[in-house]
């Protein structure tokens, strides 16, 4: 049985909740266990402290002028009831303890135990250590790739970090992932991380690169040098899908001539390139204000060398058991649009046809990709990923700063969620609205989360935890800059 004993069960005592009184103050999110009825151990989580004084005005004053004044004080908190496991079930007593009753701060093993925590063996990555315990949190690779995560923080709270956390682990256990990466943040997982060696002891890491296992594409590589250039190939598109690429989304009017062009390029040179089509359109027998137009759109196209004769093929992209980055640093929102809608579309084909390894998409600043608002190129594929997706082995971990502002039908499909800190009151009831099993106390932990401590629901686990985030192996790319010189 737990040995020691913080406190006593008092008042009205339900079958979720109770309270206690406390010999001294314990921090919110502490375990607790109280034995029930049948004698078992139940594991509860303190969700809220209170402190309460005979300091009135009076005393304080006194207390402020330096006078020596007694202080009398109580402490006393609310507890919700976690349950006690019974083979793969985690259940509550059904009996409402008894007053009175001695709450014990819980061992490890307890917690352990009806937490879930234990090591999925091959399939396990290694997230961090539950807060203020030597336990490890590990997440169940397979269930994060079939049923998609989420991960969200306001802006700076860690997101990019933890996610590189996550992909350490995959890369460590062979599975392919392809990161949609707006900032290019993402190609330092390369290198060794420098950082704190002290720190990687008490989570039992070491400094490692992935350089093996990275592979770098993208549109811009005079921006982006260790990346290969991103390329998709001019003769797949039809038309309309070119004038997508042209950025004119209202096609009505402009499909038919875009088509005569194309078939008129490809009959003499089927490896046409788009200055081929410029100059058709501009030098033709038949000129118009609308081919004139779509040259200048072509020429725009043109400048982000984005359409090639030969594209960058499927199989280059995604190579097993490695990590691809698609770094679109430099690349206009409009062009990252078009990008992540072709190749999630690629993806999405190719995994039903079994023609690419199982995957898993990385999704930064999904907001951008699958806003809740309004309609994005690439919305229709990103949802039915998010909801088909697990059937064909295609994973996707979304990471947004602005919870609220991503489709809800999207972020609703995913199972786990990792949760840093976040603070906007919108996104806050966004979250708190999309997880089951959060308490209130835990709701305001969220708001106040320190930087490296996340709350992890789902992932097999089946109540919420905080978790303080392992340190990085390899070196993190989003430190955030600082604007007054180091002197
Ligand atoms: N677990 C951690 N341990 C130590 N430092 C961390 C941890 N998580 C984040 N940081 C630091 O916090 C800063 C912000 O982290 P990060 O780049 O991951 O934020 P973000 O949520 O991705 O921000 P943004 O929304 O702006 O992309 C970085 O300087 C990073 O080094
Ligand atoms: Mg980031």
């Amino acid at each position: 049985m737990p040995a020691e004993e913080v406190g006593r069960i008092f008042g009205d005592v339900g079958l979720g909740t109770f309270r206690l009184t406390l010999a001294r103050p314990l921090e919110r999110g502490e375990y607790l266990a109280v034995v029930d009825e049948s004698k078992r151990a139940v594991l509860c989580q303190l969700d809220d402290v209170e402190r309460r004084s005979d300091l009135n005005l009076e005393k304080a004053n006194r207390l402020a002028h330096g006078d020596a004044v007694p202080v009398e004080e109580t402490f006393f908190g609310r507890s919700v009831i976690l349950g006690y496991r019974e083979g793969p079930i985690v259940r509550v007593p059904q009996i409402p303890f008894r007053p009175g009753s001695p709450v014990y701060r819980a061992d490890e093993p307890l917690i352990a135990q009806v937490l879930g925590l234990k090591s999925n063996g091959g399939s396990s990555a290694y997230l961090g250590l539950l807060r203020n315990h030597d336990l490890k949190v590990e997440l169940d690779i397979n269930a994060l790739c079939q049923r998609h995560v989420s991960v969200l923080s306001k802006t700076g709270g860690g997101k990019s970090y933890l996610v590189g956390v996550l992909l350490e682990e995959f890369l460590k256990h062979k599975v392919t992932c392809v990161i949609i990466d707006p900032h290019g943040e993402y190609g330092s997982i390369r290198y060794r991380s420098e950082h704190a060696p002290r720190e990687h002891a008490r989570f039992g890491i070491d400094a490692q690169g992935f350089r093996d296992q990275v592979q770098e594409f993208s549109p811009d590589t005079n921006l982006n040098p260790e990346a290969k250039p991103l390329t998709f190939s001019l003769g797949h598109l039809d038309a309309r899908e070119l004038l997508l690429f042209m950025g004119i989304t209202n096609v009505r009017g402009f499909v038919a001539p875009m088509k005569a062009l194309l078939d008129r390029v490809a009959v003499d040179n089927p490896e046409y390139t788009v200055r081929d089509l410029i100059q058709a359109a501009r030098h033709g027998e038949e000129r118009s204000p609308l081919l004139e137009a779509i040259a200048e759109r072509l020429e725009y196209v043109d400048e982000t060398h984005l359409l090639a004769p030969r594209g960058t093929s499927l199989s280059e992209l995604v190579s097993p058991g490695k990590m691809t980055i698609i770094n679109l640093r430099g690349s206009a929102p409009d062009v990252q649009e078009l990008i992540v809608t072709r190749i999630a579309t690629s993806f999405f084909e190719q995994r039903k046809r079994g023609k690419i390894p199982p995957l898993f998409m990385v999704l930064e600043e999904a907001h951008n990709f699958c806003p809740q608002q309004g309609q994005a190129l690439c919305s229709r594929i990103l949802k039915t990923i998010a909801s088909e997706g697990r059937k064909f082995g295609l994973g996707m971990c979304v990471v947004s700063q602005r919870p609220a502002r991503v489709d809800k039908s999207v972020l609703s499909q995913c199972a786990t969620q990792l949760i840093l800190q976040v603070t906007n009151p919108l996104d806050v009831r966004a979250i708190a609205q999309s997880i089951e099993g959060l308490t209130d106390g835990m709701t305001e932990i969220i708001q106040g989360l320190p930087i490296g401590t996340c709350l992890v629901t789902g992932g097999g686990f089946q109540t919420p935890l905080f978790c303080e985030v392992r340190p990085r192996a390899s070196r993190h790319g989003g430190e955030s800059v600082k604007v007054v010189p180091a002197s």
